[in-house]
């Protein structure tokens, strides 16, 4: 059954620890050789349990995510998995490295719960595996595609990266037949992005890299939405395509204003009640502090406005006006919105509004003029 939308939140857990910093990545990751993974799973359960008191009953989702959760070891993992479950859970991801994937390893966190799996694929082709510094190879990928698909598990995800240096449509087409042979039921395919502070970013600058230009993202993009699209897998949100049943309920939950408890280094949470919360984007101090998170946050109005449109217009059900109105007493004006259906790059149907076909492949760009557009409903009484 699906959870019910007035109650159901999820559980995010940040495991911060991978073998190596891939060059492009800017989310707070620590290489260690030595994983403390006992201390991380004893102090993320006890934090569970202190913080939920602040949600109404048990998680819908939990999902854990890096960083590279995998790289616990599997009793730890397990015991994790166990200690965050709840007879009502609906779906619990976990995300993988394809290295670190073997069918002992699946059946014993199947064993524990889990659900679902998203596998970091990345690329097929070996020579982008190497230039994106991957612990792995395609053949990895490629095996540990089959042992999940072979496993009792009831979804699974593959997360692919385009327009990376040099790769040509031809080599996407390769990468997406590759992708397909595997039988993903769900694929998250994201345009590299060059992250500020990362050695991408140096490497760019300085003429080493040259990420694909913008008509040749777009190419890429129209190819695999058409692709995946005659695969069976539809896209429900930018970079997200599935079968019919086998889209993320946790990550569903944040494109529609569900709260979410957040846990470990970095990780962001949304209360119920609207506040903001994360917890201290340094591993060792988040093990040593009693409480590690930041004082929550409640944001202002027009803040809570932003957040909403920028989590919500990405999915294809985008954002309800009345809804943005009465949580935050803000919306995107009607000439803006006017000016962005008449360029076909919005439109307003049902009570929503959506990106259309088109708006998809500036979608960034369209979640930019709308928060733009947004205005409070009435004058402010203070008269400011
Ligand atoms: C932070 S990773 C965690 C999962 C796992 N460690 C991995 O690397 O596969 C989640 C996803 O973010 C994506 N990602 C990370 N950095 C990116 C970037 N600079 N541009 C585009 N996608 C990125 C990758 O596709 C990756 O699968
Ligand atoms: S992309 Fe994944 S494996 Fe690479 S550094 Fe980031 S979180 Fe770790």
């Amino acid at each position: 059954m699906p959870p019910d939308p007035s109650t159901a939140w999820g559980l995010y857990v940040h495991v911060p620890w991978c073998r190596i910093r891939c060059p492009y990545c800017a989310f707070h990751v620590d290489v260690a050789r030595d994983v403390p993974a006992d201390a991380f799973v004893d102090k993320v359960l006890r934090l569970v349990e202190r913080r939920r008191a602040d949600f109404p009953g048990d998680p819908a989702t939990v999902y854990l995510g890096g960083g590279t959760p995998s790289r616990l070891p599997e009793a730890a993992l397990a015991r994790l998995i166990r200690g965050l479950v709840a007879p009502s859970t609906v779906e619990v991801t976990v995300e993988a490295n394809p290295e670190d994937v073997s069918a002992p390893w699946l059946d014993a966190l199947l064993e524990a719960g889990l659900t679902r799996l998203s596998l970091g694929v990345q690329t097929l082709e070996a020579h982008h595996a190497r230039r994106l510094g991957r612990a792995h190879t395609p053949a990895h990928a490629r095996h540990a595609a089959e042992v999940v698909a072979r496993s009792g598990l009831r979804s699974w995800s593959a997360d692919l990266m385009f327009g990376l240096e040099g790769q040509t449509l031809d080599e996407l087409e390769g990468d997406l037949d590759a992708l397909l042979a595997l039988g993903p039921p769900h694929a998250s395919l994201y345009g590299l992005t060059i992250e500020p502070g990362t050695p991408y970013e140096r490497a760019v600058a300085r003429g080493a890299i040259r990420p694909a230009d913008e008509d040749a993202w777009h190419a890429m993009y129209g190819r695999l939405v058409a692709r995946l699209g005659q695969a069976g897998l539809r896209r429900y949100e930018v970079s997200n395509f599935a079968r019919p049943g086998h889209e993320s309920v946790h990550n569903a939950g944040y494109w529609s204003d569900r709260p979410y408890l957040g846990v470990g280094p970095s990780a962001h949470g949304y209360l119920p009640d609207g506040r903001r919360t994360v917890d201290v984007a340094d591993t060792a101090a988040w093990l040593e502090r009693d409480d590690p998170a930041e004082a929550p946050e409640r944001p202002t109005p027009e803040q809570a406005a932003v957040d909403l449109v920028i989590a919500g217009l990405r999915g294809v059900d985008g954002i309800s006006l009345d809804h943005l109105a009465a949580r935050t007493g803000h919306v995107p004006a009607e000439s803006g919105r006017r000016r962005l259906v008449q360029g076909g790059l919005l439109v307003e149907q049902d009570g929503r509004t959506r990106l259309t076909d088109d708006g998809f492949y500036v979608a960034d760009a369209v979640v930019a003029a709308l928060v733009d557009a947004l205005v409070p409903l009435a004058p402010d009484p203070s008269g400011q």
